[in-house]
């Protein structure tokens, strides 16, 4: 145990003392071990300063009536001599047997599980430089979703998918689960031969097992974070937008999924023109089944969204755009560890704006940044405002899950950042800034720390004033908002400010059909918690909120509804909640719920005894701690 010890030391102790060398070129995307601050993951067990996986190849069977994967996950791995051990992430799964590249069986060892964080896998590396690891996954797996034939929208077939980020990726495949930790990968997976399979890399298309069965074989040759390793098994089919953009989805759906993706290469040509080329291939989007727990999901190549973004009026494409952005920060420019999770979202949220803006005009993505400065305005106050340790952009996530940092701090107060930077330097310095910087650290991993230093050398170069005035070392370690967060106003949103005001003080009903999705929920979000029970159902006819397919809108209402203990409204609630798993929509409600004792408490339990089974576990993980089930539990 001693030499690799002293190793891993002596290599911690080296980059504290100095820069890290860096290599130049492709070299770069997979520099040797991993050491310094990025190796330095409070959320995994690696030790990539010992050794470090490179390259993950999976050869896995999906067996739907056992509910698990497995196979063979053989990993390429970098170490100095005398290696020691390579440490790998693993949660919930079954090893069977450990050897090298030629089948010669190596000593491995289980660490304890945590509950969060799993258990290391310590292998004992000698010489090997690949390692194979046969095992299989657990039916509970919290990444993994298997869903009945009754659970989809055709209702015939089974279906698969995952949800890696943050740490899930370790409950389905042994590696190390780390996003400093960047891997080329590849696979074949074993499939029920009336399934598709599809995969965030390049599908190398598929054949006949023999065995009744079909393989499909993907690859991902760019390094990528393992959270963004991500599978879908069902009855998919695949409709073309672009040259290099389509959309996948049941056959049921793809009509509508097309049609309201339809601006999809367009949003991608603006993407390209502001931050560089798109590195990708292809940018597809998947669209999941109703108890997909997040809005999207960036996974490289494949999107994978939500059907609640399907409003039919390309209303909520904003989230698209959002994920198409991730393709530069956070897939190409990736957060180091989780206490940095904002330079992932804070600069998406900014990008997605700027291709919001591009695509759909300024008055369209101001409405959507109001609507993003409101949220963070409620998160600041629900965190303790300048008082508040999690308002700051980079966390101490140490002993904590990293969805702690999964909040409107990591999203708006880290794209208020940015956009008073750009303010600060003007948009078309800013801009050249950005896209020399994605360029600059492509296929790396990000720190705060290294952020503000490349921004102090290449952008505010020795003008002390213009980092002072921006405060660069206050927006990334202080808390709450400082007072030179710029705001982006929608003026749309002054009628409609103005209507909520008098709406609540007289009943006076404003002119708003017209209204846009974004214009509805702001009214809703304006308006003040408690309101007569007469003016509620005045609403709904205004507002037209039975008729509502946009998610948005919907939520935003149910939330007044229960806050107001709006009987008339729970069938619709119960509904939205049974339809559809997104943690975004179903947690606030279910919580909003048991915030109303006596009245909203046997509704949640009811509802929820309900809703569970159909919701995936990152979904129920959250609800479960909010809405105590007991007996009806299963
Ligand atoms: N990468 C996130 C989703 C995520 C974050 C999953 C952390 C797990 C842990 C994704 O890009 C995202 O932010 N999705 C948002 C939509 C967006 C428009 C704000 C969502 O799911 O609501
Ligand atoms: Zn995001």
């Amino acid at each position: 145990m001693r030499p690799a010890i002293f190793a891993s030391l002596l290599a911690a102790v080296l980059t504290a003392c100095g820069p890290r060398q860096e290599t130049p070129g492709a070299q770069r995307m997979i520099a040797g071990v991993l050491t310094g601050e990025d190796a330095n993951d409070v959320h995994s067990r690696a030790e990539p300063a010992v050794a470090r996986v490179t390259h993950v190849d999976l050869d896995l069977t999906a067996d739907f009536a056992t509910q698990t994967l497995a196979g063979i996950a053989a990993l390429d791995v970098l170490a100095d001599a005398p290696a020691a051990w390579l440490t790998l992430d693993t949660r919930d799964l079954i090893i069977e047997s450990v050897t090298d590249g030629a089948g010669v069986g190596l000593d491995w060892q289980l660490g304890t599980a945590d509950p969060l964080l799993g258990a290391g896998l310590r292998i004992a590396l000698g010489t090997a430089r690949r390692v194979q690891v046969k095992y299989r996954t657990s039916p509970g797996a919290e990444a993994l979703q298997w869903l009945t034939p009754a659970q989809t929208a055709g209702g015939r077939h089974p279906y698969l998918f995952s949800q890696g980020q943050a740490i899930l990726t370790r409950t389905w495949l042994p590696t190390q689960d780390s996003p400093g930790i960047r891997q080329t990968w590849s696979a074949r997976i074993v499939a029920p031969p009336e399934l598709t399979v599809v995969m965030s890399a390049e599908g190398l298309g598929s054949e006949a097992t023999g065995e009744g069965a079909k393989a499909w074989r993907f690859v991902m040759d760019r390094p990528v974070a393992p959270y963004l390793i991500a599978i879908a098994i069902g009855d998919i089919a695949f409709r073309e937008i672009g040259p290099r953009t389509g959309v996948y989805t049941e056959p049921v759906g793809i009509d509508t999924a097309a049609a309201e993706f339809a601006d999809l290469e367009q949003m991608l040509r603006t993407a390209e023109a502001l931050y560089g080329a798109y590195r990708w291939g292809r940018y597809d989007v998947l669209v999941l089944p109703p108890s997909f727990p997040f809005g999207g999901m960036e996974n490289p190549r494949l999107t994978f969204a939500t059907p609640t973004i399907i409003a039919g009026d390309k209303s909520l494409v904003g989230l698209i755009a959002h994920e198409l952005a991730h393709s530069w920060s956070g897939n190409l420019v990736t957060n180091a560890t989780w206490a940095d999770f904002w330079l992932n979202e804070g600069f998406t949220v900014y990008i997605e704006d700027r291709i919001m803006e591009a695509v759909y005009g300024e008055r369209f993505s101001a409405m959507l940044a109001d609507l993003g400065w409101h949220g963070l305005q409620e998160e600041l106050r629900r965190l303790g405002g300048a008082e508040g340790a999690d308002t700051r952009l980079h966390l101490d996530l140490t002993g904590r899950s990293p969805d702690e940092g999964l909040t409107s701090i990591a999203y708006e107060k880290g794209a208020t950042f940015l956009r008073t930077i750009e303010a600060a330097v003007g948009r078309a310095r800013w801009d050249a800034y950005l896209k020399d910087y994605f360029d600059r650290h492509a296929f790396q991993p990000q720190t705060s720390q290294r952020f503000l230093a490349d921004l102090r050398q290449h952008l505010i170069r020795d003008d002390a004033a213009l980092d002072n005035r921006i405060g660069l070392d206050e927006w990334v370690y202080g808390t709450g908002l400082p007072a030179n967060a710029v705001r982006i106003r929608a003026e749309a949103f002054e009628a409609v400010d103005a209507a909520a005001q008098q709406f609540a003080a007289s009943g006076a009903l404003p002119q708003a059909t017209a209204w846009s999705s974004a214009e509805r929920v702001r009214f809703l979000e304006r308006l003040p918690r408690r309101l007569p029970v007469t003016r509620l159902a005045a609403l709904v006819t205004l507002l037209d909120l039975d008729g509502q397919r946009n998610s948005e809108v919907r939520h935003a209402w149910l939330m007044l509804a229960i806050a107001n203990r709006y009987a008339p409204a729970e069938a619709q609630l119960e509904h939205f909640l049974t339809t559809q798993g997104r943690r975004k929509f179903v947690l606030p409600l279910f919580t909003a719920l048991m915030e109303q004792g006596d009245w909203g408490r046997p509704i949640a339990q009811r509802i929820y005894a309900r809703a569970r089974p159909g919701y995936h576990a990152v979904t129920t993980g959250s609800v479960d701690k909010v809405v105590p089930l007991g007996a009806a539990r299963q």
